[in-house]
């Protein structure tokens, strides 16, 4: 059994991949070679054939036309027969002399072993606004998925696994982020990050655009099983008890006496849908310590929402927006306190 498969999806990498081939071979490693193209354009495949024919040990997928380098990842994984699979890009921003490290890494007991440009040591070769975008879709990943919190850089897109922890069917989403899926839905226990120096690209474009951003919100959300429109949900019931309660209890009641006592309802209404659907399964402290810190938590985002309105209001922005803009700053406060402090 061989003790390493390289998966490498390609789409019109024909200039790159002789190169990375070359690099890889000249490691020497027990390795073999999985190339997935997708019918590309440039005639990556006939490339990766030659290569074939030179070398001994790669295999060539050929698929039908452009199906996304998500499916083109869990199709290589079908036919990859090493005890540990590996995952990289063909235009050599990821190091390939860096897989024997990872390999090591991999054999001392991690299930999955991330080439990581988060922690400390690790760079990205990335401009301002793209590593901006980065940085917002690892935030995003932490504050939705709980499995990545503990995991500087879930957005790699080169790492190493132990070919059987991770089923190839969990994967199936067509997003760019591979690695997320694999370590929401993967059985994944151990999970180790080796600081590297994310490279640029040696020929021809980046695939990541728009699209890919939306699909990678949707990924997080269907991955995080709808927790953010959830509580949004929750929010806007939430809403309707608060009024129906003021509505009730002001005709005989001091209004301020009465608007306390709705907006605690209102508290305690959305306590019970958070914690019964939106973060049902999740556990954390008992429920009443629970409660207690749910409450907390929405007395510091309607502190968010009244500080944030003032300040925009001393910078003469008009009361009504810079409330808006208050109001859903205050919303995210509640709901990542909710993600991480009442439901962890
Ligand atoms: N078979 C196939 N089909 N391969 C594809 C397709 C496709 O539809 N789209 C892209 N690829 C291949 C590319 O040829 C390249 O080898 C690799 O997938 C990554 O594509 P890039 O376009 O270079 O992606 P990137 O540099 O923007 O993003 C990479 O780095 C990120 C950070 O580590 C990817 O690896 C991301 O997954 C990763 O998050
Ligand atoms: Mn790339």
């Amino acid at each position: 059994m061989t003790l390493l498969s390289i998966e490498i999806p390609t789409y019109n990498e024909a200039e790159n991949l002789p190169v990375l081939v070359e690099r890889i071979e000249k490691l020497g490693m027990d390795a073999e070679i999985v190339v997935v193209d997708d019918n590309s354009p440039d005639g990556t495949y006939r490339v990766a054939e030659e290569l074939a024919a030179r070398f001994g040990n790669i295999k060539v997928i050929r698929r039908e036309g452009k199906m996304g380098i998500t499916s083109a990842i869990r199709e290589g994984m079908r036919s990859a027969g090493g005890e540990y699979i590996a995952v990289m890009d063909c235009d050599l921003q990821h190091p390939p002399e860096f897989l024997p490290v990872m390999l090591e890494e991999a054999t001392r007991g991690a299930d999955v072993v991330i080439a990581s440009r988060y922690v400390q040591g690790g760079r990205s070769s990335f401009g301002a606004a793209r590593k901006l975008v980065s940085r917002t879709a690892t935030g995003i990943s932490h504050l939705l998925l709980k499995q990545t919190r503990s995991i500087a850089d879930p957005l790699s897109g080169f790492f190493i696994f132990r070919n059987g922890v991770i089923d190839p069917s969990c994967i199936r989403s067509n997003s760019y982020k591979v690695l997320l899926e694999m370590l929401v839905r993967g059985n994944v226990r151990k999970v180790s990050e080796i600081p590297y120096a994310f490279g640029t690209r040696l020929r021809g474009k980046s695939k990541l655009g728009i699209g890919e951003m939306i699909r990678y919100l949707r990924l997080v959300l269907q991955l995080s099983d709808y927790r953010a429109l959830k509580f949004t949900l929750v929010g806007s019931a939430g809403v309707i008890v608060n009024e129906g309660l003021l509505f009730l209890l002001a005709p005989h009641t001091p209004l301020l006496a009465a608007s306390a006592m709705a907006v605690e309802a209102s508290i305690i209404a959305n306590f019970i849908m958070n914690n019964f659907w939106t973060f049902r399964g999740r556990s954390g402290s008992g429920l009443f310590k629970r409660l207690a810190k749910y409450n907390t938590v929405t007395i510091l985002g309607a502190a968010t929402n009244i500080m944030v309105l003032a300040g925009l209001v001393f910078v003469h922005l008009e009361y009504l927006a810079a409330n808006f803009v208050g109001i859903m700053l205050g919303f995210a406060a509640n709901y990542a306190g909710s993600e991480g402090v009442v439901w962890t």
